[in-house]
């Protein structure tokens, strides 16, 4: 086989086999097959698309790339959860020990990464005394014991995707639906889940800005798991403003930790039921959706869900203490309120921009090397169709300076105050089954 036919091939519009598929990502995470060619590739790809049975091999081939994590000594069918990533969310935070709390194992591996925050590690390390270093008897013996474990990304977990994401991004072919769906779903599969919930987002703060997009991603990703032997179910969730009202590391762990007590932001929690009730039903807790949405409102009314957080900190060496009296977090020293310079009802909420506030304010990276502040960023006072006068506080910044006239004018900047009649977004756009037209049969 040579790589230039394969690319030729794609760029024909042609539809590759399972094997030429392996020798493309097989040479190229051996260095066998050049960036040159593996570019010209993905712009083909890009261009001519892939079909589903590609798109799952490509997805296997990445897979098959490196090690696979074996979670077969966890008791219990593990469901994961994966989010396409916004401003402000904290989802998995909160949602791991509510389902954790009515009997779902969660084995959940995560990440730091770049961004407006840091990743669900980082803010579980604004924990005093948190710690994600377990071996994986650890890792296993607690998720038995607890029902939940965090670990970090451990081993050489699909370094294809690495790789072809690095290729990707300096190429113009990150998006590309076959290429983002296989990146994606690579990696939930090397994790070892049997079951997937995926929680896409939609919006101007979001990865795919367009309803049409986040579906047709949605639609890919759930085929991909379908086709490869894994239950896998979508929900499209909004993005067009931040999820919740904190955005920060510290700040978004308290708030989770609200949600949990039945104290939190609606949507936090609307969107945690959702995607939990879908998460019971899969790891069989429940035989529908209405019984395990009813039995994480029960967790959270009767306080498993809370005492599940607690049980989890303590066996990761944290302070548990913090869950009772949130002012052990750590604490930015100024808080500086954004006031609203005009009246109405807001309108929109650049959620990109609150997200660069973040980052302004220290709360993300930029490259994988910087330091992060746990402590800093911002709670919205205002979400859309809230009713705003001028001179209202819209937003407090959680700030480590006590002058941020940068960030406060990028927070104005964000919120569009109309003089008309705004209603709330719609948070759930829509749920997508293997059942609904993915058109396989298993
Ligand atoms: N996130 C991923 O993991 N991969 C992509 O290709 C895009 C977003």
């Amino acid at each position: 086989m040579r790589m230039v036919d394969l690319i030729e091939k794609k760029r024909n519009g042609e539809v590759l086999t399972d094997q030429e598929i392996q020798f493309i990502i097989e040479g190229y995470t051996n260095d066998q097959i050049p960036d040159y060619q593996m570019s010209a590739w993905a712009m083909a790809v890009f261009f001519q698309d892939m079909n589903d049975q590609e798109r799952a091999a490509l997805t296997m081939a990445m897979v098959k790339s490196g090690e696979e994590i074996d979670l077969s000594a966890v008791e219990g069918i593990k469901v994961d959860k994966h989010s396409t990533g916004g401003v402000g969310d904290k989802t998995t935070i909160a949602l791991a020990p509510l389902v954790a709390s009515v009997g779902v194992p969660v084995a959940k591996m995560s990440g730091r990464g770049l961004g407006h925050t840091g990743g669900t590690l980082d803010k579980l390390e604004s924990i005093p005394g948190f710690h994600i270093e377990l071996t994986t008897e650890e890792f296993i013996e607690k998720v038995n014991k607890n029902k939940l474990a965090v670990i970090g990304q451990t081993g050489n977990l699909t370094p294809a995707d690495k790789k072809l994401y690095g290729l990707r991004d300096v190429t113009g072919t990150v998006n590309s639906i076959p290429l983002i769906a296989s990146s994606i779903m690579s990696k939930k599969l090397a994790s070892g889940a049997d079951g997937i919930v995926l929680d896409v987002k939609t919006g101007t703060g979001a990865f795919m800005k367009e309803l049409s997009d986040s579906k047709q991603l949605a639609q890919a990703m759930v085929k991909i798991g379908t086709k490869l032997g894994k239950k896998t179910m979508a929900v499209i969730s909004d993005m067009n403003q931040p999820l919740g009202l904190a955005v920060g590391n510290a700040l978004e762990v308290k708030e989770a930790i609200a949600m949990l007590k039945g104290e939190g932001p609606e949507d936090v929690l609307e969107l945690c039921l959702t995607l939990g009730s879908h998460m019971v039903v899969m790891a069989k807790k429940a035989e529908s959706v209405d019984e395990a949405r009813k039995a994480l409102e029960d967790a959270i009314s009767s306080g498993k869900a809370i005492e599940t957080l607690k049980v989890f900190i303590e066996a990761q060496g944290g302070d548990a203490s913090v869950v009772d009296d949130v002012t052990k977090f750590p604490e930015a020293p100024y808080k500086i309120e954004v006031k609203a310079q005009s009246e109405g009802m807001v309108k929109s909420i650049e959620a990109d921009r609150i997200g660069t506030a973040a980052m302004m304010l220290g709360a993300g990276r930029a490259t994988k090397d910087d330091d992060i502040l746990l402590d800093v960023g911002l709670i919205l006072h205002k979400k859309i169709g809230d009713v705003v006068k001028v001179g209202d506080p819209i937003v407090t910044l959680h700030s480590r300076k006590e002058q941020a006239e940068e960030v406060v004018s990028i927070v104005q900047k964000a919120y569009d105050i109309a003089h008309e009649h705004i209603e709330a977004p719609t948070l759930i756009y829509e749920e997508i089954t293997a059942s609904q037209g993915t058109g396989f049969v298993l």
